[in-house]
Protein backbone atom coordinates (compact mmCIF):
# COMPACT_ATOMS: atom_id res chain seq x y z
CA UNK A 1 0.00 0.00 0.00
CA UNK A 2 1.13 3.54 -0.86
CA UNK A 3 3.00 6.24 0.82
CA UNK A 4 0.19 9.00 0.92
CA UNK A 5 0.15 12.56 1.45
CA UNK A 6 -2.11 12.79 4.97
CA UNK A 7 -4.53 14.85 3.64
CA UNK A 8 -5.74 12.03 1.90
CA UNK A 9 -6.34 10.55 4.84
CA UNK A 10 -7.67 13.16 6.57
CA UNK A 11 -10.36 13.61 4.08
CA UNK A 12 -12.04 10.61 4.05
CA UNK A 13 -11.77 11.00 7.98
CA UNK A 14 -13.61 13.72 7.59
CA UNK A 15 -16.25 12.39 5.59
CA UNK A 16 -16.88 9.23 7.35
CA UNK A 17 -16.84 10.42 10.78
CA UNK A 18 -13.80 8.94 12.08
CA UNK A 19 -10.07 10.06 12.79
CA UNK A 20 -6.35 8.72 12.19
CA UNK A 21 -4.04 7.87 14.76
CA UNK A 22 -0.88 10.03 14.19
CA UNK A 23 1.26 8.03 16.52
CA UNK A 24 5.03 9.30 17.56
CA UNK A 25 7.96 7.08 16.86
CA UNK A 26 12.16 7.28 18.04
CA UNK A 27 13.57 3.91 17.13
CA UNK A 28 12.71 1.07 14.76
CA UNK A 29 11.01 -1.33 17.31
CA UNK A 30 7.95 1.62 17.60
CA UNK A 31 7.83 2.39 13.98
CA UNK A 32 7.58 -1.61 13.66
CA UNK A 33 4.48 -1.72 16.17
CA UNK A 34 3.06 1.25 14.55
CA UNK A 35 2.51 -0.08 11.13
CA UNK A 36 2.23 -3.88 12.73
CA UNK A 37 -1.04 -2.27 14.56
CA UNK A 38 -2.40 -0.69 12.02
CA UNK A 39 -2.11 -3.71 9.62
CA UNK A 40 -3.67 -6.17 12.04
CA UNK A 41 -6.43 -3.62 12.58
CA UNK A 42 -6.71 -2.61 8.81
CA UNK A 43 -6.19 1.41 9.58
CA UNK A 44 -4.71 3.60 7.95
CA UNK A 45 -2.04 5.92 10.13
CA UNK A 46 0.01 8.63 10.10
CA UNK A 47 3.91 7.87 11.74
CA UNK A 48 5.01 11.23 12.81
CA UNK A 49 8.67 12.02 14.28
CA UNK A 50 9.13 15.08 16.54
CA UNK A 51 12.21 17.35 16.40
CA UNK A 52 13.44 15.43 19.28
CA UNK A 53 12.95 11.94 17.54
CA UNK A 54 14.51 13.72 14.72
CA UNK A 55 17.60 14.62 16.94
CA UNK A 56 17.79 11.45 18.41
CA UNK A 57 17.54 8.96 15.10
CA UNK A 58 18.76 10.84 12.74
CA UNK A 59 16.64 12.37 9.84
CA UNK A 60 17.87 10.06 6.89
CA UNK A 61 17.92 7.20 9.71
CA UNK A 62 14.20 8.02 10.91
CA UNK A 63 12.81 8.20 7.45
CA UNK A 64 14.29 5.38 5.83
CA UNK A 65 13.16 3.78 8.65
CA UNK A 66 9.95 4.86 8.22
CA UNK A 67 10.19 4.02 3.83
CA UNK A 68 11.06 0.53 4.75
CA UNK A 69 8.72 -0.18 7.03
CA UNK A 70 5.72 1.41 4.54
CA UNK A 71 7.14 -0.08 1.51
CA UNK A 72 6.23 -3.40 2.94
CA UNK A 73 2.97 -2.01 4.61
CA UNK A 74 -0.58 -3.40 3.69
CA UNK A 75 -2.02 -0.23 4.95
CA UNK A 76 -1.97 3.66 3.31
CA UNK A 77 0.66 5.64 5.72
CA UNK A 78 1.65 9.12 5.62
CA UNK A 79 5.14 9.80 7.32
CA UNK A 80 4.49 13.35 9.21
CA UNK A 81 6.70 15.94 10.96
CA UNK A 82 4.91 16.48 14.53
CA UNK A 83 5.68 20.15 15.60
CA UNK A 84 8.29 21.43 13.10
CA UNK A 85 9.01 25.01 14.13
CA UNK A 86 11.00 26.12 11.43
CA UNK A 87 10.85 26.56 8.08
CA UNK A 88 13.95 25.02 7.30
CA UNK A 89 13.15 21.65 9.37
CA UNK A 90 9.92 21.53 6.93
CA UNK A 91 12.29 21.81 4.03
CA UNK A 92 14.47 18.66 5.21
CA UNK A 93 12.15 16.53 6.31
CA UNK A 94 10.28 17.17 2.69
CA UNK A 95 13.70 16.16 0.82
CA UNK A 96 13.95 13.51 3.00
CA UNK A 97 10.67 12.03 1.90
CA UNK A 98 7.79 13.46 4.70
CA UNK A 99 4.34 13.52 2.83
CA UNK A 100 2.96 15.83 6.04
CA UNK A 101 4.57 18.34 8.17
CA UNK A 102 3.14 20.39 10.77
CA UNK A 103 4.57 23.77 11.31
CA UNK A 104 3.81 24.76 14.86
CA UNK A 105 3.97 28.56 14.62
CA UNK A 106 1.75 28.77 18.47
CA UNK A 107 4.40 30.88 20.09
CA UNK A 108 4.36 33.50 17.78
CA UNK A 109 2.14 36.34 17.62
CA UNK A 110 -0.78 35.48 15.24
CA UNK A 111 0.31 37.88 12.22
CA UNK A 112 3.49 35.89 12.82
CA UNK A 113 2.42 32.82 12.74
CA UNK A 114 -0.05 33.09 9.83
CA UNK A 115 2.83 34.39 7.50
CA UNK A 116 5.28 30.90 8.72
CA UNK A 117 2.34 29.03 8.06
CA UNK A 118 1.68 30.13 4.21
CA UNK A 119 4.92 30.24 3.73
CA UNK A 120 5.26 26.65 4.32
CA UNK A 121 1.73 25.76 2.46
CA UNK A 122 3.34 27.67 -0.64
CA UNK A 123 6.41 25.06 -0.73
CA UNK A 124 4.46 22.11 0.80
CA UNK A 125 1.85 22.48 -2.23
CA UNK A 126 3.97 22.42 -4.92
CA UNK A 127 5.07 18.63 -4.01
CA UNK A 128 1.76 17.33 -2.63
CA UNK A 129 2.53 17.63 0.93
CA UNK A 130 0.55 18.11 3.67
CA UNK A 131 0.37 20.33 6.03
CA UNK A 132 -0.80 20.82 9.91
CA UNK A 133 -0.95 24.09 11.55
CA UNK A 134 -1.62 24.78 15.48
CA UNK A 135 -3.50 27.58 16.95
CA UNK A 136 -3.71 28.22 20.44
CA UNK A 137 -1.08 26.85 22.48
CA UNK A 138 -1.03 23.27 23.64
CA UNK A 139 1.67 23.09 26.11
CA UNK A 140 2.88 20.52 28.71
CA UNK A 141 0.98 18.97 31.79
CA UNK A 142 3.33 19.96 33.54
CA UNK A 143 2.35 24.34 32.45
CA UNK A 144 -0.12 23.50 35.39
CA UNK A 145 -2.57 25.85 33.01
CA UNK A 146 -5.02 27.48 35.40
CA UNK A 147 -9.00 28.19 34.69
CA UNK A 148 -8.39 32.04 34.41
CA UNK A 149 -5.57 31.18 31.22
CA UNK A 150 -7.84 29.61 29.60
CA UNK A 151 -9.11 31.44 27.27
CA UNK A 152 -5.57 33.05 26.65
CA UNK A 153 -4.42 29.68 25.95
CA UNK A 154 -7.05 28.21 23.98
CA UNK A 155 -7.96 28.30 20.91
CA UNK A 156 -9.75 31.52 19.36
CA UNK A 157 -12.60 30.12 16.83
CA UNK A 158 -12.95 33.66 15.56
CA UNK A 159 -9.44 33.94 15.44
CA UNK A 160 -9.40 29.91 13.30
CA UNK A 161 -11.30 31.23 10.83
CA UNK A 162 -9.36 34.00 9.79
CA UNK A 163 -5.91 31.72 10.35
CA UNK A 164 -7.63 28.95 8.01
CA UNK A 165 -8.56 31.15 5.61
CA UNK A 166 -5.40 33.04 5.11
CA UNK A 167 -3.02 30.30 5.22
CA UNK A 168 -5.15 27.89 2.88
CA UNK A 169 -3.72 25.09 5.79
CA UNK A 170 -4.97 21.36 5.53
CA UNK A 171 -5.58 20.71 9.06
CA UNK A 172 -5.93 22.88 12.08
CA UNK A 173 -4.15 21.44 15.64
CA UNK A 174 -6.38 23.06 18.61
CA UNK A 175 -5.93 23.98 21.77
CA UNK A 176 -9.08 23.03 23.88
CA UNK A 177 -7.92 21.77 27.28
CA UNK A 178 -5.87 18.56 26.56
CA UNK A 179 -2.01 19.17 26.57
CA UNK A 180 1.49 16.85 26.15
CA UNK A 181 2.72 14.21 28.52
CA UNK A 182 1.24 12.23 31.71
CA UNK A 183 -2.16 14.23 33.28
CA UNK A 184 -2.11 14.11 37.40
CA UNK A 185 -6.09 14.96 37.22
CA UNK A 186 -8.90 14.25 34.45
CA UNK A 187 -8.29 16.65 31.58
CA UNK A 188 -11.21 18.84 31.02
CA UNK A 189 -12.09 19.18 27.43
CA UNK A 190 -14.00 22.65 26.18
CA UNK A 191 -16.46 20.65 24.00
CA UNK A 192 -17.88 24.30 23.30
CA UNK A 193 -15.11 26.18 22.28
CA UNK A 194 -14.61 22.98 19.54
CA UNK A 195 -17.89 23.02 18.41
CA UNK A 196 -17.31 26.71 17.52
CA UNK A 197 -14.52 25.93 16.22
CA UNK A 198 -15.33 23.69 13.89
CA UNK A 199 -18.28 26.14 12.88
CA UNK A 200 -15.59 28.72 11.86
CA UNK A 201 -13.44 26.09 10.06
CA UNK A 202 -14.03 23.50 7.77
CA UNK A 203 -10.95 21.26 7.63
CA UNK A 204 -10.00 18.36 9.98
CA UNK A 205 -9.31 19.80 13.25
CA UNK A 206 -6.26 17.43 15.17
CA UNK A 207 -6.30 16.64 19.18
CA UNK A 208 -2.50 16.85 20.09
CA UNK A 209 -1.46 15.75 24.01
CA UNK A 210 -4.34 12.78 23.92
CA UNK A 211 -2.51 10.41 26.10
CA UNK A 212 -4.56 9.77 29.17
CA UNK A 213 -7.92 11.31 27.53
CA UNK A 214 -10.60 9.45 28.53
CA UNK A 215 -12.19 7.19 25.73
CA UNK A 216 -15.29 8.78 25.40
CA UNK A 217 -13.89 12.25 25.43
CA UNK A 218 -11.87 11.70 22.41
CA UNK A 219 -14.73 10.03 21.11
CA UNK A 220 -17.07 13.45 21.47
CA UNK A 221 -13.80 15.50 20.14
CA UNK A 222 -14.20 13.17 17.12
CA UNK A 223 -17.83 13.46 16.54
CA UNK A 224 -17.30 17.37 16.79
CA UNK A 225 -14.73 17.75 13.99
CA UNK A 226 -11.33 15.94 15.25
CA UNK A 227 -10.22 13.67 12.15
CA UNK A 228 -6.33 13.19 13.69
CA UNK A 229 -5.57 11.99 17.37
CA UNK A 230 -1.70 11.84 18.68
CA UNK A 231 -0.64 9.86 21.14
CA UNK A 232 3.03 9.92 22.26
CA UNK A 233 3.06 9.28 26.00
CA UNK A 234 0.83 6.29 26.19
CA UNK A 235 3.37 4.44 23.54
CA UNK A 236 6.27 5.38 25.68
CA UNK A 237 4.32 4.43 29.10
CA UNK A 238 3.34 0.89 28.17
CA UNK A 239 6.89 0.16 25.92
CA UNK A 240 9.23 1.00 28.97
CA UNK A 241 6.78 -0.77 31.58
CA UNK A 242 7.51 -3.57 29.30
CA UNK A 243 11.19 -3.46 28.88
CA UNK A 244 11.38 -3.20 33.14
CA UNK A 245 9.14 -6.20 33.24
CA UNK A 246 11.75 -8.05 31.87
CA UNK A 247 14.79 -6.50 33.76
CA UNK A 248 13.21 -6.89 36.98
CA UNK A 249 11.73 -10.27 36.12
CA UNK A 250 15.86 -10.78 35.21
CA UNK A 251 18.19 -8.25 36.31
CA UNK A 252 20.86 -10.69 34.56
CA UNK A 253 19.58 -10.44 30.90
CA UNK A 254 21.88 -8.37 28.31
CA UNK A 255 20.34 -9.32 25.44
CA UNK A 256 18.26 -6.06 24.04
CA UNK A 257 16.03 -8.04 21.72
CA UNK A 258 14.60 -9.96 25.11
CA UNK A 259 14.23 -6.54 26.66
CA UNK A 260 12.96 -4.87 23.20
CA UNK A 261 10.76 -7.52 21.80
CA UNK A 262 8.31 -7.41 24.25
CA UNK A 263 8.16 -3.98 24.91
CA UNK A 264 7.23 -3.85 20.47
CA UNK A 265 4.37 -6.06 21.43
CA UNK A 266 3.19 -4.13 24.48
CA UNK A 267 3.23 -0.75 22.04
CA UNK A 268 1.36 -2.57 19.40
CA UNK A 269 -1.10 -3.62 22.02
CA UNK A 270 -1.79 0.02 23.26
CA UNK A 271 -1.73 1.48 19.50
CA UNK A 272 -4.63 -1.45 18.23
CA UNK A 273 -6.37 -0.11 21.13
CA UNK A 274 -6.44 3.57 20.37
CA UNK A 275 -6.94 2.98 16.69
CA UNK A 276 -10.41 1.41 17.61
CA UNK A 277 -11.31 3.91 19.59
CA UNK A 278 -10.72 6.69 16.93
CA UNK A 279 -12.98 4.45 14.42
CA UNK A 280 -10.40 3.65 11.79
CA UNK A 281 -10.49 0.19 12.28
CA UNK A 282 -11.32 -1.35 8.89
CA UNK A 283 -11.02 1.59 7.14
CA UNK A 284 -7.67 1.26 5.10
CA UNK A 285 -9.33 -0.34 1.41
CA UNK A 286 -11.36 3.78 1.76
CA UNK A 287 -7.71 5.60 0.86
O1 LIG B 1 4.35 16.73 21.13
C1 LIG B 1 5.26 16.18 21.70
C2 LIG B 1 5.56 14.77 21.38
O2 LIG B 1 5.11 13.95 22.42
C3 LIG B 1 7.03 14.59 21.08
O3 LIG B 1 7.79 14.70 22.23
O4 LIG B 1 9.62 16.26 21.63
O5 LIG B 1 9.90 14.57 23.46
O6 LIG B 1 9.84 13.87 21.07
P1 LIG B 1 9.38 14.88 22.09
P1 LIG C 1 0.90 12.84 24.23
O1 LIG C 1 2.34 12.51 24.45
O2 LIG C 1 0.30 13.54 25.38
O3 LIG C 1 0.14 11.65 23.74
O4 LIG C 1 0.87 13.92 23.03
C1 LIG C 1 1.35 13.54 21.77
C2 LIG C 1 1.32 14.69 20.82
O5 LIG C 1 0.50 15.57 20.89
C3 LIG C 1 2.35 14.70 19.77
O6 LIG C 1 2.28 15.85 19.01
ZN1 LIG D 1 1.64 17.58 20.05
Amino acid sequence: MPLVPAAAILRRAQSGGWAVGAFNCNNMEIVQAIIRAAEEESAPVILQASQGAIKYAGLDFIAAMARTAISQARVPVAIHLDHGTSFEQVVRCIRGGFTSVMIDGSHHPLAENIALTRRVVEVARAVDVSVEAELGRIGGTEDDISVSERDAFFTDPEEAGLFVESTGVDSLAVAIGTAHGRYRGEPRLDFERLEHIRKAVNIPLVLHGSSGVPADAVRRAIALGVCKVNIDTDIRQSFTEAMRRVLEADPGEIDPRKVLGPAREAAVAVIREKIRIFGSSGKAPEI
